[in-house]
């Protein structure tokens, strides 16, 4: 078959982040090319431009495609030939730069995919959303937890009913590296992530509450109708929240909750979820993540596993897995899932096809809104106590 079918070519690719000494677009790079449909072809790797051009030889950037900054990488692109120009750029830099990399791309005519949280606030999200449509540009953002095989198992398991009706769900995200002020020794990962001007308004809400709130909407479909939420700063001196507690109320009556933190001992990247229907109830965790267990009173727990070979695994489980089972798949093919479904969008775009902006498998700007909405509502509901208020977006899918 060929690649990427009727375009039959490679997408090209462009990062922005990545550069020595940074974390996820390293994984960005590699997912995006795990299935043979895309290169990286160009890069404004830093926000230091010396350092942007000496990172690209780690990626096999070409010098003439090093970028200095954003603005050089979307002009140059621009101004080259349609069979050589980038098909679309990456986000992995700290949140505050989200927007304006974003809406220049866009404006760049550029597919996006952007990491999480979306934008530094609501507004610029909303704004990004408008420029979407506008632009008739593909989407994505890196909630990467939606792309585990067991995941979307579970998501079409749910929606088809086989758990019932959901009545609860419970979604941690629990980690422990900012138990001490690591901000404060220089660690450039926890000096961004707890500074307001960089981060946003939240701190550990923003890093990954909100990986753990989508999970629960992708998994559960459930609509939320309103949130209590609060948080707290453990660590003395920090300003952003290390930890935090949300109770979330559906539409349909059900009940949520999300927990994170960032400060429990010895805890890595425990994003755990449980979610109970009226004939069964299922757990997952994404440091076991090709297990899931299925309960039923009365019945032996079923223990699930990533197989794309057996008969318990549905169309939206087989289709995320690569491997054949007990070959453990985990963060990076998850990742290189939300790569694949954009990539289909981003081929039908570039062949004339119509494709959806918010009604896909991979999460959208319109999921981005919806993480951007949750943590200003939970940092205006801790602000007041706790006190309960609206949490459904206009914007937000299903
Ligand atoms: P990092 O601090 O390790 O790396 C950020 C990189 O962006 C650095 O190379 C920096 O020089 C570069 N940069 C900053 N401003 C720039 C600009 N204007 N132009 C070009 N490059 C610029 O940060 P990390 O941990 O990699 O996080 C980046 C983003 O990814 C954050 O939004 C974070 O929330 C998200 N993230 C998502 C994860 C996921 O699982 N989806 C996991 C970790 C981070």
């Amino acid at each position: 078959m060929a690649t990427n079918g009727k375009l039959n070519r490679k997408l090209r690719m462009a990062l922005v982040g990545g550069g020595q000494g940074s974390f996820i677009g390293r994984v960005h790079a590699t997912a995006a090319v795990l299935d043979n449909r895309a290169a990286l072809v160009a890069g404004a790797l830093s926000s230091d431009p010396a350092k942007a051009k000496a990172s690209a030889p780690d990626y096999d950037i070409p010098a003439d495609r090093a970028y200095g900054s954003v603005t050089e990488l979307i002009a140059a692109e621009k101004a080259l030939p349609a069979d050589k120009r980038i098909d679309f750029v990456t986000v992995a830099t700290p949140n505050h730069t989200h927007f304006p990399i974003a809406k220049a791309a866009l404006e760049g005519g550029f597919n996006v995919v952007c990491d999480k949280p979306m934008t530094l606030d609501l507004k610029q999200a909303e704004e990004l959303l408008e420029l979407v449509k506008k632009s008739g540009c593909v989407f994505a953002v890196t909630h990467n937890y939606t792309g585990y095989p067991l995941v979307r198992q579970a998501r079409q398991m749910i929606l088809e009913g086989e758990l019932g009706e959901i009545q609860a769900v419970r979604s941690n995200y629990i980690q422990g590296w900012l138990r001490s002020r690591l901000e404060a020794e220089g660690q450039k990962q926890a000096a961004w992530r707890t500074d307001p001007g960089k981060s946003g308004a939240a701190g550990c809400f923003g890093d990954i509450a909100t990986h753990a709130y989508n999970l629960a909407r992708f998994m559960t479909g459930l609509i939320p109708a309103e949130i209590s939420c609060n948080l707290k700063i453990f660590e003395p001196g920090r300003q952003l929240d290390d930890y935090g507690h949300a109770v979330i109320r559906f539409q349909n009556g059900a009940l949520g909750t999300v927990t994170a933190s960032q400060i429990s001992h010895g805890r890595e990247n425990d994003l755990f979820i449980e979610v109970d229907g009226t004939k069964g109830a299922l757990s997952w965790r994404q440091e076991e993540p090709n297990v899931m267990i299925v309960r039923r009173n009365g019945h032996p727990h079923a223990m699930y596993t990533r197989d794309p070979n057996a008969p318990h695994m549905n169309d939206a489980g087989r289709a995320a897995c690569r491997l054949p089972s007990g070959h453990p798949e985990a963060f990076f093919e998850a990742f290189a899932n939300i790569y694949r479904g954009a990539y289909d969008d981003i081929v039908k775009r570039a062949t004339g096809e119509a494709f959806s902006a918010t009604e896909t498998v991979y999460p959208n700007v319109a999921d981005g809104v919806d993480g951007m909405h949750f943590i200003q509502q939970c940092v205006a509901s801790s602000q007041q106590n706790g006190a309960w208020l609206s949490l459904k977006h206009p914007a937000a899918r299903r």
